[in-house]
């Protein structure tokens, strides 16, 4: 009986860890991220006063941390919200990547521009400008 217990925490214990590291494993798509970037951040950057933003003007620390912090415009709103599913469907008729990426999870999405952020960062693996 004991050893039956014993057993199925075992099991359940496995399943447990399985869960987290697939949800952990998600490989980012910096390829993704760069088109997301270049189409949606940039889009509205090159519109607004604040200009182009190139990933090669920060380095890789600071792109980890400003996406981790997800402050954006200097803290008047979140990264995230660019992000957000809901961000997408409301620009996607006149914005072809939110189209593309209409339902793709925020999570998701978020790890991949921060993937391709810091492989264009200036000591990155490619910088990288925002065109
Ligand atoms: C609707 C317009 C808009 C969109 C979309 C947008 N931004 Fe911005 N972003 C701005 C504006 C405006 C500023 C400048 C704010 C200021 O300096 O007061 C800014 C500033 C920034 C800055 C400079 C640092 C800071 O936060 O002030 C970074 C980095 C940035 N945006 C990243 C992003 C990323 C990444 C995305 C896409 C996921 C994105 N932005 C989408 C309007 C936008």
């Amino acid at each position: 009986m004991t050893q039956a217990k014993t057993l199925i925490n075992v099991a359940a214990l496995i399943v447990l860890l399985g869960a987290t590291s697939a949800a952990n494993a998600y490989d980012a798509d910096w390829k993704r991220g760069r088109v997301y970037y270049r189409s949606v951040c940039t889009t509205c950057h090159t519109a607004s006063p604040v200009g182009s933003i190139n990933p090669s003007t920060r380095t890789k620390a600071d792109w980890a941390s400003y996406m981790m912090l997800d402050k954006h415009a200097k803290g008047k709103d979140a990264v995230s919200k660019y992000v957000s599913t809901a961000y997408r469907a409301s620009i996607k008729s006149t914005n072809k990547a939110a189209e593309k990426f209409a339902a793709t999870p925020d999570k998701e999405l978020s790890e991949d521009i921060k993937a391709f952020l810091v492989r264009g960062a200036k000591d990155g693996e490619a910088p990288a400008t925002c065109s």
